[in-house]
Order: C-alpha cells, then structure tokens, then sequence
C-alpha cells in the first residue's frame, strides 16, 4: 500500500517516506542490493537501475526520505558530506566569483582556499551575521554565496532569510550547508535557499558509523546538473553506508529532542561554572542570537562550545580528562564527543586565522550525545576539576 502523504509529520516521513515493503518478503526492512550490475530483460526495456554509480535502490531510498524532510523535491547522496559541498561548487565555472560566509566549517574553507583558485574560481568572504556585507563584496561575476548557521565551532546564528533577501537581490544562487541543526530543527529551502546540503556522517545518519553526504533542491536544472556531476564523478555512497544511513535516519526526530534537552541543560551547567569563561549556545537566554535562533529553528540543536577560563594548557588537560565524552572528531552521533579545534575540525587554519574567527586556543567543542543528562554534567565537573589539578 502507498502511504506517501505529504501531509505526514515529520518523524513519520522519516519512517515511511521512500519505505515501502519489500515487493518480494514483504520485509518490513528494505533488502541489501549490494550489486554493481543489475541484469536487463531485453535491449527495449532500460532498467530502473542498471549500474550502481548511476544509481541503486538502497541509495534511492535513501534520498526518497530526505528530500522529504527538508521539504525538497530532489536529494542527490554523495560519498561524504565534503564532495557534496564541492558538487554544489561544480555549478561555478572558470571566472566566477563565490561569498563563503566568513565562519564556516574548515573543510569548507579548505576547499575555497586551496581548490576553487586553481580551478580559476575566485573566492571573497562575508559576514552572514551582516547580510549586507553580501553587497559590500559582491561583485560583477559572483555567481554563489555559501553559509552554515549555527555556525562551527562557536555556534553564532546568522538569520537565513535576511541572508537570502539580499543574495537573491543580487541575483545569487544561495548554497546552505544545514549539517550542525539538521532537517528536524530547520528547513533552509523554505526560507528560500536554492540548495541545502548535508554531512550525513552527522545527525542524519547519527551513529558515527558512516560517512556521506547530501545536496537537496527544489530547483529542476540544478537537480539535473549535480545528479549528471556525481554520475560522472562517481563520488557516490555504498549501497552498505545508504542501508545503514537510513536506518539511522528512522530515529532522528526522537533523538534530535534528547540532543537539545541534553544540551541546554549542559550549557546551563556550563554558564555557571567557575572555571567557565563563556558558553556558546543559542538556546541560552544570554546568547546574543537567541530570538534569531528562536525565530527560525523549532529547538536550539545538540552542539555547543565553551571557553575555559585558564591557559591553553589547562583548556587541553579538560579535554583529555573526560570518560563519558569521547575525545574525537565529528559529531551529531548518538555519543558526546568532546573536540579541540586548533587540531581537529579547523586544523587547517593558522593560529592568526582561528582567532581572528573567534576561536582561542582555550575553546572546546562538544557534541552532546543521548546518554543520561547527569551523567554528562558529572563528567564535565570532574574534568574541569582534572584540568586546573
Ligand atoms: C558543518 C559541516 N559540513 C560539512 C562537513 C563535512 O562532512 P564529511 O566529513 O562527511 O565530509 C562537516 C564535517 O565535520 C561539518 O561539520
């Protein structure tokens, strides 16, 4: 039976879109088709999949169920969240100029650092908290702007629709890369972003045992022109790493609830701590981009940084001192990991670069998983105390 139904909400989309029985068992889970090749009857009859570069049933699903949850037409999955970002680059060409948004995830800035110049891409930057810097940079060959928000790691919230008013005046395609809230706290695409992309290493998948990624568009041309890229490329996900991102993807809404009750009551912990020097999450009163947060996103998200109040030295010792959080890169799992930036998400950036983007050596960042809440305060209590031992 179709159940497909735009009407369904969202954590039900997230169980049934794309889903249905498998035709042969009835298997309530879809089958693995691990297959390269898939067989044809007759040279008149053209398979639905025949090649799995171009294509394959567990990746369709797969991409069924998130167009749908970031209320999009189109889902196109990639091998990691990266080659999705620079898919979404692929519609630049050799003399045109792209915005990345000043505050953005290292990779990303990696790849307008060192990639796009050499392909004879030029690359500016603006401030996504300013939307007016847009036009301030803007120039007559820029063809993209590029943002994140909350941004990583110091979770500021630039406000998406004023960002793209002023894009779209200038006649902008507007790129956001919506990995740290994921679909079950923001749909850019309604506020008028014409391509969303996803690490769905991330919360979307939430296992921390894939890597992948994702572009969503409501946009037929630039659907085509980034499906036609990844088929050539080949930069596409095993048809393993799709089976398992969907069965992450069937719980994301119930753990998206436990990542943001369990974060602010962390970053309230953390704002009243002695050996705290700032906690950076939008769902505190104090945060100066609260009531735009507020405004655009249906809770504040499982992520959150904070300053400790001492030395360089001392900031590590906290990081190394934790049990329940795992030091290690990534996030958005169903584990808290704590992260130190300098040498891990934004290791590709110089000292000079991190600090003047608001990120001191003594910053921490910390994924906050789905464990008991008091468990993970008890924890951070005693690595600060470790810390300034
Ligand atoms: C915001 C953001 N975008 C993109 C990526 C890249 O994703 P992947 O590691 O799946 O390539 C990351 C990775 O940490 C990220 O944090």
């Amino acid at each position: 039976m179709q159940v497909y139904s735009l009407r369904m909400r969202f954590a039900t989309k997230a169980l049934r879109v794309g889903q249905e029985l498998d035709p042969q068992y009835r298997s309530v889970i879809p089958p693995l088709y691990q297959s390269a090749t898939f067989g044809w009857e007759d040279l008149d009859h053209i398979p639905k999949f025949d090649y799995t570069r171009c294509g394959n049933p567990n990746r369709h699903m797969l991409e069924e169920v998130i167009a749908s949850l970031e209320n999009g037409k189109h889902c196109v999955l990639f091998a990691s969240g990266m080659a999705a970002i620079v898919a979404s680059l692929s519609l630049l060409q050799h003399g045109d100029h792209v915005l990345i948004a000043s505050d953005i995830y290292g990779g990303t800035f990696r790849v307008g650092e060192k990639l796009l110049p050499r392909q004879g891409i030029q690359v500016g930057e603006f401030d996504a908290h300013r939307p007016c810097s847009i036009t301030e940079a803007v120039q007559p060959n820029t063809k993209i702007v590029l943002f994140e928000t909350p941004t990583n790691p110091n979770l500021k919230v630039s406000d998406i629709a004023a960002v793209v008013k002023v894009a779209k005046e200038h006649g902008l395609i507007v790129i956001f890369d919506n990995t740290f809230a994921s679909p079950a706290l923001q749909n850019p695409l309604d506020l008028g972003c014409d391509i969303v992309v996803h690490s769905t290493t991330k919360y979307i998948s939430g296992h921390s045992d894939v890597i992948g990624g994702a572009i969503i568009t409501n946009d037929d041309e630039i659907h085509t022109a980034i499906y036609d890229w990844n088929k050539a490329v080949g930069a596409v996900p095993s048809p393993f790493d799709c089976w398992l991102t969907l069965r992450g993807v069937k719980t994301l809404g119930c753990r998206m609830k436990t990542h943001c009750t369990n974060a602010q009551a962390v970053a309230e912990f953390l704002a009243d701590h002695p050996r705290v020097k700032h906690v950076h999450y939008p769902g505190l009163a104090t945060h100066p981009d609260h009531a735009v947060a507020r405004k655009q996103m249906t809770a504040f998200g499982g992520m959150l940084a904070f300053d400790v109040d001492g030395t360089t030295a001392q900031a590590r010792k906290v990081c190394e001192s934790t049990g329940v959080f795992l030091l290690a890169e990534s996030l958005g799992g169903v584990e808290s990991l704590i992260a130190y930036p300098p040498l891990m998400s934004h290791a590709t950036m110089t000292e000079e670069q991190r600090v003047a983007k608001g990120i001191p050596p003594t910053l921490l960042r910390l994924s906050i998983g789905v464990e008991d809440v008091e468990d993970l305060i008890e924890d951070l209590d005693t690595a600060l105390k470790l810390g300034f031992a």
